[in-house]
């Protein structure tokens, strides 16, 4: 196979950069290890923010999104017995969106498939060659068991936190930023209508909570857990009267309305930030570069953040011989690589118990100079509802 981009996952980021090439006349072709029904089923992050939804919308991407995502204008913030709503429209004039990953996905595959992408799902054996050289190349065992080479002009690894292309970067040329938390979340997904409006991020002694949601049928909700934890020792009606305390049952009058289950898993946290993002003719996007924990909602975000840096730099680079975006690319999208590890570890942090009373008091005190004070509110908003791509 011969194509101009070979780029390695049909996550978020691998799709929507063949999208991305796709319209601009650049032709790539996509490799993905897994089927398409299983990465379009994970069920992972749920809310977009507004740069997100600007560039799906230019791209056409967004019918859907428009008709069926749910704006908000801001999240609730609590702690025992106090309730706060940010107005991010108020305080910053952007908003975010809620519109599930697994929507996201099915919208590109949509799109792809409608455009005769070629996407070669189910392969195994990835492997990157001659990254150093103008003609790079990715091999893999397709799914009827065939050695296949694709050559192409550049290389993009779009493929997550577990794929091979962070690792193609040499040791004595990459750098590597790494930082666990002492906890997880449990999540589930619920078949019932979500007891808010807008959703709640809740500190609580016992530990953190959330209450977000896909769709005015579907709930989605978190809680801290330690690290190690067997969701098996969580049945739902543990996990639903944990809720209830964490997020305030019965305060004011809000009531938590619990539902049927239907997914239940323990998500690990960890951050993590790769550099450069860019070697040779590789060049990395989305969580192939970079994870951060989930509080705050940034990973899918950022992922479409670099692919709209990357686009048009490898659409200069491979249309018009210009190398400059290409050349700044990493630089570019390491800024706000790094504010976004920022303000998911600040979120973080500023939500979950460790167990130190010193820690609580100064987690109490942020969230109390965060919801009352203008400067401290705008902060989170202009972070959370998403700087400008390019930022
Ligand atoms: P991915 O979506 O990980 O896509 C990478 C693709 O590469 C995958 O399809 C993978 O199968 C493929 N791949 C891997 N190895 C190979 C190989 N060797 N050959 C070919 N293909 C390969 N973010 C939030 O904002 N909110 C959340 O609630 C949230 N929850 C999450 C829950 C989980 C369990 C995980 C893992 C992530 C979650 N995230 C969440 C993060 C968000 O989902 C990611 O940031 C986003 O999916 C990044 O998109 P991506 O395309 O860069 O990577
Ligand atoms: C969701 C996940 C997040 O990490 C977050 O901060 C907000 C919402 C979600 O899965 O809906």
């Amino acid at each position: 196979l011969r194509t101009q981009v070979a780029i390695i996952g049909a996550g978020p980021a691998g799709l929507l950069l063949s999208h991305l090439l796709g319209n601009a006349g650049v032709e790539s072709v996509v490799v993905e290890s897994r089927s398409q029904e299983y990465v379009a089923g994970r069920i992972r992050a749920g809310i977009l923010e507004q740069s997100t939804v600007d560039l799906l919308r230019s791209a056409g991407l967004a019918d859907r999104l428009s008709r069926e995502g749910d704006q908000h204008r801001g999240i609730h913030l609590q702690w025992p017995h106090e309730r706060h709503h940010l107005d991010f429209v108020d305080l910053t004039g952007r908003s975010v969106w809620v519109y599930g990953q697994t929507e996201v996905q099915k919208d590109l595959v949509a799109a792809r498939t409608a455009a005769g992408q070629q996407v070669h799902y189910e392969v195994a054996d990835t492997a990157l060659h001659d990254l150093e050289t103008d003609h790079p190349s990715v091999t893999f065992t397709d799914a009827e068991g065939r050695p296949r080479r694709v050559a192409a002009d550049v290389v993009v690894g779009c493929d997550g936190s577990f794929g091979p292309s962070r690792a193609a970067v040499p040791d004595a040329v990459r750098r590597t930023w790494d930082r666990t938390y002492p906890y997880s979340w449990l999540g589930i997904l619920a078949d019932v209508a979500p007891s808010t409006d807008e959703l709640i991020y809740a500190w609580h002694p016992d530990g953190f909570a959330m209450h977000s949601m896909r769709s005015s049928s579907v709930s989605r909700l978190y809680l801290q857990v330690p690290n190690g934890t067997d969701v098996a020792t969580w049945s739902d009606d543990r996990i639903w009267d944990a809720l209830a305390t964490r997020l305030g049952h019965g305060q004011d009058g809000w009531e938590l309305t619990p539902g049927p289950v239907t997914e239940k898993s323990v998500l690990p946290m960890r951050s993590y930030v790769q550099t450069p993002m860019r070697h040779g003719r590789l060049f990395l996007a989305g969580d192939a570069a970079h994870t951060v924990p989930p509080t705050g909602a940034k990973g899918l975000n950022l992922a479409v953040a670099d692919v709209g840096l990357l686009a048009p730099a490898l659409i200069d680079l491979l249309r018009k011989d210009d190398p400059r975006l290409a050349d700044a690319y990493s630089e570019t999208a390491l800024r706000r690589v790094w504010r976004c590890t920022h303000f998911s570890w600040w979120m973080t942090t500023m939500l979950h118990t460790s167990g130190d009373p010193f820690d609580e008091q100064l987690q109490l005190s942020q969230l109390r100079w965060v919801t009352s004070s203008q400067a401290g509110a705008t902060g989170l908003a202009e972070n959370y509802a998403g700087l400008p791509i390019g930022f």
